[in-house]
């Protein structure tokens, strides 16, 4: 038949005859396929070939727009499975009990699960992190996690796990596993660790924190000798901390405890620190001799009202610090001083104002490391403030800081001492006054005498300060009322520089210091020093003054004879 040709050919330049059907491949519209069977039947010249031709591009149009469609369906579907399937959950890898099989813990839970054979069970650390499907089976390996709780470790076990520290008294604690990473690492007792989420395992390792290099003081070389007067206050540190450290089994036989603390107390300038410091210097030179081991001291030198201005709560973290250092350091062998400048500060009342809400906590936390500590411990706490009246009376309690010790300001001879300290053989004098007095010891003697004798003048140039009390009374205080140690050896200083200028000047270096260079550096002292306020203002003198600051209704600065003649022409 003619058609058939004409089919045939027609079939050649369409796509084959597919059976309409169900086993119709996706995306074939079933009209296409009829209207091709039509096509065959149908002669090249009937009338209504020309529309047919039209409906069967009409057809493959709407065929290409359903497949492109059915795309986009089969993507969207795809997206919205992977969007609601559930989400995997995460896991720490703990160890490989048998192959194949991961023993994993998953919140508190712990599972033996089986592990996808694509994944390397033995590539696996412990302490990182896998993924679980539904079946809680192993499916991906994410590595260790890099957040998590940084704690202390107390205690390595031989088999390598770790005990470690939950809180800072180290009361409670538990037992941890180490991450492969860490399994070979040399950890040591205070390290600090970091746990995975599950707080099973240590994974990562922090080297001791140093909060000791910090605080830590050279001590120079501070023989008793070499603090002018204050006998009283060095002989009862020496009786209650020196003699307890060096006789611990005589005090033990008698039963006596040794010191934990002291308070040393005075106006500023006066040796405070310098004490402290000998002290530890002192100490150590002598349990040395008495125990014939190379012991050395540990002075940590910390600053109260520093300490105080940290970031709320990390003040109590320093001194949970500062006193766990300690006893490191005295088990390690060192005799070691916590020594607290301003401690009044740090230590207030609880119940005043400023500090309260601070102090609150700051208190009872350094009570509580007090008592933690051994009177055995060869550690030793000392305080210093201006004004131990602002301390809380429950530091100040036996067993805690049990002495308090006053570092006044020094008398007449006590000056002349501290006067011959910083005069010393070292200081070139001047070649009249070695003359005049028959040798260069006598000339230091009688230098060192008059100048205490002309700082310890009570005249119209020495009045320095008018107090007036609450009683009516006014006082006049003259220079000597508010000498310091810090003050004499200041002076000093400023004396030697004088002569080093005239040496420059004369082009001589014969030069020496003279007892009006001293004079001149005394009266400079007390004209611009450093020590005394600039101003009236009553809360500023307090600090330096002996009164009971309840009793003081106003102070008034002397300065000098002019000013002084001033003042009373205005009144
Ligand atoms: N009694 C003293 N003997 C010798 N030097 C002293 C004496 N008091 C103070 N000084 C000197 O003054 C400096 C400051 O004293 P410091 O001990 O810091 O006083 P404080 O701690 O009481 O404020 C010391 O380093 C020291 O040089
Ligand atoms: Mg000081």
């Amino acid at each position: 038949m003619a058609d058939r040709s004409r089919n045939r050919r027609n079939g050649e330049d369409r796509p084959p005859f597919e059976p309409a059907g169900p086993g119709r491949p996706e995306g074939r519209i079933r009209a296409l396929a009829i209207l091709e069977e039509i096509l065959k039947y149908t002669p090249q010249n009937d009338p209504r070939m020309g529309l047919l031709e039209l409906l069967y591009e009409q057809l493959l149009a709407d065929e290409r727009q359903l497949r492109e469609a059915q795309e986009m369906i089969r993507q969207f579907n795809e997206t919205y499975e992977k969007l609601t399937a559930p989400a995997n959950r995460i896991g720490t890898f703990l160890g490989s009990p048998q192959d194949g099989i991961a023993y994993i813990a998953v919140g508190d839970a712990e599972y033996y699960a089986n592990v996808d054979p694509n994944l390397d069970i033995k590539k696996l650390k412990v302490g990182t992190r896998v993924k679980i499907n539904e079946a809680f089976a192993v499916i991906g390996d994410i590595g260790y996690h890099p957040e998590g709780p940084i704690v202390k470790i107390a205690e390595v076990l031989p088999d390598g796990r770790l005990r470690i520290a939950m809180d800072a008294q180290m009361v409670s604690s538990r037992i941890v596993l180490r991450s492969s990473d860490l399994s070979e690492k040399a950890l040591k007792v205070g390290d600090e660790v970091r746990l995975d989420p599950t707080m099973r395992v240590a994974i990562e390792h922090f080297q001791k924190s140093e909060i000791r290099g910090y605080f830590l003081e050279k001590i120079p070389e501070i023989p008793w000798e070499k603090i002018g007067g204050q006998e009283e206050a060095i002989r009862l540190i020496r009786d209650t901390i020196e003699r307890p450290l060096l006789y611990p089994e005589l005090y033990k036989k008698f039963g006596k405890r040794s010191l934990k603390g002291i308070l040393l107390y005075g106006p500023p300038g006066c040796g405070k620190t310098l004490i402290g410091k000998a002290t530890a210097y002192n100490l150590t030179q002598a349990y040395r001799e008495r125990t014939g081991r190379d012991v050395r001291e540990y002075f940590m030198l910390i600053n109260g009202p520093q300490l105080l201005n940290m970031w709320l709560g990390e003040t109590e973290r320093f001194i949970r610090e500062i006193f766990a250092a300690a006893r490191e350091r005295a088990k390690e062998g060192y005799l070691v001083f916590i020594f607290i400048d301003e401690a009044d500060a740090l230590l207030r009342v609880r119940s005043s104002g400023r500090y309260l809400n601070i102090a609150n906590t700051v208190v009872p936390q350094f009570a509580a490391e007090m008592d933690g500590l051994v009177s055995l411990e060869n550690v030793v706490v000392m305080l210093t403030s201006n004004r131990p009246d602002y301390i809380d009376p429950a530091i100040l309690r036996p067993e805690r800081i049990d002495r308090k010790v006053k570092v006044g300001r020094p008398n007449r001879d006590a000056s002349r001492d501290i006067f011959a300290i910083y005069l010393n053989e070292s200081v070139p004098l001047d070649p009249k006054t070695v003359q005049e007095y028959g040798g260069v010891e006598q000339a230091r003697r009688a230098l060192v005498e008059q100048a205490a004798d002309y700082l310890f003048r009570k005249d119209r140039e020495t009045a320095f300060l008018e107090v007036a009390l609450k009683s009516g009374r006014r006082e006049t205080l003259y220079w000597s009322d508010l000498v310091s140690g810090a003050l004499i050896m200041s002076a000093v200083e400023r004396a030697k520089d004088m002569a080093i200028r005239r040496c420059i000047e004369k082009g001589t270096d014969q030069e020496g210091v003279s007892l009006e260079d001293l004079k001149e550096a005394i009266r400079q002292e007390y004209k611009e020093s450093e020590i005394f306020p600039k101003t009236d203002y009553l809360e500023d003198w307090l600090k330096l003054l002996d009164y009971d600051p309840e009793e003081v209704v106003e102070v008034r600065p002397v300065r000098g004879g002019r000013e002084r003649r001033a003042g009373e022409m205005v009144v």
